[in-house]
């Protein structure tokens, strides 16, 4: 990817680094010199994109634990701000689809997608934005999906409950960048379908999916860490939800 801005002497935390999208935005920061803080559930996958972060020179903190549980994110958060300095850019990329039909969830199912995908969003923000708002200022991204927009795919992995999680990341980002202006900007990205082991199992039962992505391919984590970089060198943008979706989708 030969996008760049100069992060150097900055700091990013990335959430979900040990993924797909999580990674390749987390080697595009560290790419344009930023040192890391970076946050997974997974042990071996936070420990694999460490060493490569610090392979390309830069600086990685793993931060092993659940960004849906508010307790151990603000003590993360903390444990980034103390060893790294104050974070200027957040990414949040963790978060988990949710197969199940309403009719077929269990309560602890319902509220489970919710805290993942949006309320993981909430417990970062409360533990960076004061020190970005006391600081220098900084960028926040949020992860939404395209399935926050048309309600998700019934034939997919993604229905009403995992829509309303990601629809909950749109009106955050929009209700935060009021919030956080003018030191901070808050938006999000919105992709389609990005390869990963779970998305290329479902495209090699159904390759018909892609006939509705006008750019005639799936999405990859790099697509979205463009995205990243734009929000991150935009500064008079802010409230802002982009599609990144080969054209599968047009609002
Ligand atoms: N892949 C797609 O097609 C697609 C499309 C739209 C949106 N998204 C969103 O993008 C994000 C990541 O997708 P991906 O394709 O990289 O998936 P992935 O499965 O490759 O990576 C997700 C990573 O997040 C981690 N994670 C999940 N829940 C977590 C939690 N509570 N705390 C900390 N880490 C957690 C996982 O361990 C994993 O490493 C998710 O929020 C997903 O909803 C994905």
């Amino acid at each position: 990817m030969d996008l760049t801005v100069d992060l150097r002497g900055k700091v990013g935390l990335v959430t979900g680094a040990g993924g797909q999208i999580g990674g390749a935005c987390a080697l595009a920061l560290a790419r344009c010199g930023a040192d890391l803080a970076l946050n997974d559930v997974r042990a071996d996958a936070l420990d694999a994109i460490c060493a490569q972060v610090t392979a390309l020179g830069r600086r990685a903190l793993p931060l092993l634990g659940d960004s849906a549980d508010h307790a151990a994110v603000q003590a993360m958060g903390r444990r980034a701000l103390d060893e790294m300095g104050g974070v200027f850019v957040f990414m949040n990329v963790a978060g988990q689809s949710q197969p199940k039909h309403i009719v077929d969830m269990t309560e602890a199912e319902w509220d489970r997608t919710q805290a993942a995908n949006v309320k993981s969003l909430f417990n970062w923000c409360q533990a960076l934005l004061p020190s970005m708002l006391a600081g220098p200022g900084g960028r926040i991204v949020g992860l939404s999906s395209v399935s926050g927009k048309q309600g998700g795919d019934l034939n997919s992995v993604s229905r009403a409950a995992y829509a309303a999680a990601k629809g909950g990341v749109m009106g955050f980002v929009r209700g935060l960048a009021r919030e956080a202006a003018p030191k901070v900007t808050v938006n999000a990205i919105c992709p389609g379908l990005v390869i990963n082991p779970r998305t290329q199992k479902l495209l090699e039962e159904r390759p018909q999916m892609l006939e509705q992505y006008l750019a005639g391919r799936a999405g990859t984590g790099a697509d979205i860490a463009k995205a990243l970089l734009y929000f991150v060198a935009a500064d008079w943008v802010t409230g802002e939800v982009t599609d990144v979706n080969g054209g599968y989708y047009i609002d």
